[in-house]
């Protein structure tokens, strides 16, 4: 791949491009323990063994963009989850940008969803959390040409929503400036404007949905997002329920 890729991300980046590898996101890790500075970026034509949140497989062809960058925040560990909203919202100002009449939707905690389908996903990985040479991974994956098949309707891609110059070269660099813009702002002024972004265009806010959690599932309505990333449902009997991780489902009207 491309110089002209490269040349088009700015000095944050220390771009590396692979034709094949398991998961950006090993090699990401691999590099961090050795010591890797921030803002090493590992981009794959393909992987091989591509991952996705709770154990998933992630579908990983040629034509996609899959990258993972390595970030050392220096921060509270309680603080570090919330970059997954800040690269959700940075992926959504960068689909925007390429389909500006498009529907783009966040939802909770961190799929980017195109016309309601899921277009993108996001994987944080950490170590040494609380000590000074802390790392963490941000994986995504984002879908230009094409979805997995076996997800139907649930998925869709850049191409399939109108965007036909959809190459890597040319989405790359916008969603990298925006994830750079992203995560300044979130250094300097802490999560309150991300999740300010990120509800702007949160999707089923106000409506009706399972929440999935390990052990159990419930229904509510979606009422917010507090000031921790922490999703707040109102369950049935309209008591508040905090739930910090898990997974959501709309419930079909
Ligand atoms: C999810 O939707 O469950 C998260 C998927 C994250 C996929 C990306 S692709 C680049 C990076 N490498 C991986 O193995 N996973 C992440």
């Amino acid at each position: 791949m491309s110089a002209a890729a490269a040349g088009a991300l700015s000095a944050f980046y220390r771009p590396q491009f692979f034709s094949a590898l398991t998961s950006t996101n090993d090699e990401a890790k691999r590099q961090a323990d050795a010591g890797a500075p921030e803002g090493t970026l590992i981009i794959a034509d393909e992987q091989s063994a591509g991952r996705g949140r709770m154990g998933r497989d992630f579908s990983s062809p040629p034509g996609n963009l899959y990258m993972s960058l390595i970030l050392r925040p220096g921060r509270p560990a309680e603080e570090l989850a919330r970059l997954s909203f800040v690269a959700a919202v940075a992926l959504g100002e960068a689909i925007v940008n390429v389909l500006p009449t498009a529907e783009v939707s966040l939802k909770w905690p961190n799929d980017v969803l195109l016309q309601g389908r899921k277009v993108s996903g996001i994987l944080l990985e950490s170590a040494g959390i609380g000590r000074r040479d802390a790392w963490l991974v941000v994986g995504v994956g984002v879908n230009l040409v094409s979805s997995p098949a076996h997800l139907g309707a649930q998925a869709t891609s850049l191409v399939e929503a109108g965007w036909y110059a959809a190459e890597r070269d040319a989405f790359l660099p916008r969603f990298a400036g925006e994830l750079e813009q992203w995560y300044g702002r979130w250094r300097r002024e802490g999560f309150a404007p991300v999740r300010v972004a990120w509800l702007r265009r949160a999707a089923y806010r106000n409506e009706r949905i399972a929440i999935r959690l390990p052990q159990r599932q419930f229904t509510g309505t979606f009422a917010d997002l507090d000031q921790d990333g922490t999703l707040i449902v109102l369950d049935e009997n309209g008591a508040s329920q905090r739930v910090g991780a898990g997974e959501i489902f709309r419930i079909a009207d």
